[in-house]
């Protein structure tokens, strides 16, 4: 347990995962330690469980959550432009196993430039990671499909060393908005770690814009971002024994100019105590307090500009919409 493995599903199917066995029991320790700290936080990457996963799915189709809609309608655009210089060597590598309508796309753009495609999905969730390579394998007889199932941390490490072509690594729907400013940077930094000088890297971020258009993209009206933020709360019930109810929580989603981020908290409605089974732990809340569930960082160009170059990377060309909501930038090594 806990070591990596390989599954061969089929001669174009393989699936590694890296240290699964951490990964269960970094969830104890972080929610143990994120509910006794004084100001409470969990980490949003908690979010995705396979309740979670299909939460977030529902998120990316509703009117106020402008992200997705406004990213797919550039790639759309200007995918052609994004995979210059494909060919049958190159690997195509996307964190985030992402929307099937996105992938979708840069695999019909890819295929009219190479007979065959190499996908490399990285997923921290095995079923989604499986479910979604399964459809594309039977939509698309000339891909061949290695999976991980890991951390990207983990993930690219393992990239970086394997023996592959060119690589174009894809890393979109603004996942990076949810890392902390130096996070992000370790982040790119890593990147430029598992990239060759002819690779490139693609990412979505979303932009700095009016508060009112930002706050509505994560207070819906149908309270699909509320039952996803909520979500993580069940979750600590189902595997770690404890008993949160949920109905004494509220999601709290204001953006902080300040920061240039969307924060996301789940305010406790009542004073309450709740047990943490697995851990023999009490939490004790107070009327108000607040858990800190996520940050949605919002970049300017400066921003990302200045991220790359501390993290090694150059930014060579950002495509965008008519109204700038949304920036898909090409990184080279600097
Ligand atoms: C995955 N990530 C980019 C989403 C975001 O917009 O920050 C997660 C999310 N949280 C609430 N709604 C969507």
């Amino acid at each position: 347990m806990g070591s990596d493995s390989t599954l061969v599903y089929s001669r174009r199917f393989r699936v590694k995962t890296i240290e699964a066995a951490r990964l269960r029991a970094s969830f104890a320790e972080d929610v143990r330690q994120g509910l006794s700290a004084r100001s409470k936080r969990l980490s949003p990457r908690y979010f995705y469980d396979d309740q979670g996963s299909q939460l977030f799915e529902r998120i990316t189709e509703l009117p106020e959550y402008y992200l997705t809609r406004t990213e797919t309608e550039t790639l759309r655009r200007h995918v052609g432009a994004m995979l210059q210089g494909v060919d049958a060597e190159t690997a195509l590598v996307e964190l985030g196993s992402g929307s099937s309508t996105k992938t979708r796309l840069i695999f019909d753009a890819f295929l009219q430039r190479s007979a065959t495609l190499h996908y490399l999905p990285v997923d921290i969730s095995k079923t989604m990671l499986v479910q979604s390579c399964r459809t594309l394998l039977k939509e698309y007889e000339a891909l061949e499909i290695t999976g991980y199932v890991a951390r990207y941390e983990e993930a690219l490490a393992a990239i970086g060393q394997a023996e592959l072509g060119r690589k174009l690594i894809f890393f979109l729907g603004s996942s990076i908005g949810n890392l902390e400013p130096h996070q992000a940077r370790d982040f790119l930094a890593r990147l430029a770690g598992a990239m060759s000088a002819d690779d490139a890297a693609i990412i979505g971020f979303d932009a700095q814009k009016e508060v009112r258009l930002l706050e509505a993209a994560y207070n819906d009206a149908q309270g699909v971002t509320a039952a996803f933020n909520l979500n993580l709360l069940r979750r600590i019930n189902r595997e770690l024994a404890a008993n949160f109810d949920l109905e004494a929580f509220a999601h709290y989603a204001p953006y902080n100019i300040q920061e240039g981020r969307i924060e996301m908290h789940l305010v406790s409605t009542r004073e309450q105590l709740v047990t943490i089974g697995t851990m023999g732990q009490q939490v004790a809340l107070r009327r108000g307090e607040s858990i800190h569930t996520e940050n949605s960082y919002k970049y300017t160009r400066a921003q990302i500009q200045d991220l790359a170059e501390s993290a090694g990377l150059r930014l060579d060309r950002t495509w965008t919409d008519a109204g700038e909501m949304f920036f898909l930038c090409r990184f080279l090594l600097a």
